[in-house]
């Protein structure tokens, strides 16, 4: 696939898709600023429904309840230091999307049809701060699958369990990494098996295994194929 340099500057859009703790989030971040582009973090979106409705004191895994609390608030998604970013109802959760409480009950949230439906809309409405990056489980499958470049970021479940502890150990103090382990496992499960968009590569995505790479390769190898309209290796 090749992209001309002129409508790679205004319409390209590159799908960095993956499981938890892949990498996704440090690389993709970091192939936007390189390239001076846009950053989308699609799996925030999902988390701050789920804060949401934790703060709202709706149960995450009652389908009418969060699709109501959806269309009662007020969700904004401006763009900052080049990042997508949102608000509900005027307030940011920071940190908190980071949380325990968050990240457990993620899965069931972004299960939802309707909660895709609402997301995925969103999303490609981003399509106006393009170029830019995005990464998430379904934008090579369901949300672009017209991205010009698309990949697929994936290392051993043993490798992401330990990145994990480490991101955990320094926000939150010593962590089992058997436990973490289970953790991933069990989101993974769910975002593979669910009916609406499960996690799986698109057909056409390059997949990177990013197990025994450091975070700068995997940028080099992403910044090299998109520079060379898809030609890089
Ligand atoms: O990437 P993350 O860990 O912040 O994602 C949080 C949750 O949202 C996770 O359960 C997967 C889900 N998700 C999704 O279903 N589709 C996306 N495009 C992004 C995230």
């Amino acid at each position: 696939m090749s992209v001309s340099a002129d409508t790679r500057s205004k319409t390209t859009i590159v799908a960095i898709d993956g499981p938890a703790a892949s990498g996704k989030s440090t690389v993709s971040r970091e192939v936007a600023r390189v390239l001076g582009w846009t950053y989308v973090d699609s799996g925030s979106f999902y988390r701050g429904i789920t804060w949401k409705a934790l703060h709202a004191g709706v149960d995450a895994r009652d389908a009418a309840a969060v699709q109501t609390l959806l269309a009662r608030s007020r969700w904004a998604f401006p763009l900052r230091d080049r990042s997508v970013v949102f608000t509900v109802d005027g307030e940011e959760p920071g940190d908190a999307l980071r949380g325990p409480e968050v990240r457990e009950a993620v899965s069931d949230v972004a299960a939802l049809p309707d909660v895709r439906a609402f997301v995925n809309a969103q999303l490609r409405a981003m399509r106006r701060y393009a170029p830019l990056v995005m990464e998430g489980r379904d934008i090579g499958t369901v949300v672009f699958p017209d991205a010009d470049f698309k990949f697929y970021l994936d290392a051993s479940p043993e490798e992401r369990a330990r990145r994990r502890a480490r991101d955990l150990a320094a926000q939150e103090g010593a962590v089992d990494v058997a436990q973490v382990l289970a953790s991933l496992e069990r989101r993974d499960g769910k975002d593979s098996t669910r009916r609406e968009a499960p996690l799986r590569p698109a057909s056409d995505a390059r997949i990177i295994d990013s197990t025994a790479m450091g975070v700068d390769e995997v940028v080099a190898l992403i910044v090299a194929v998109v520079r060379s309209g898809g030609d890089a290796i």
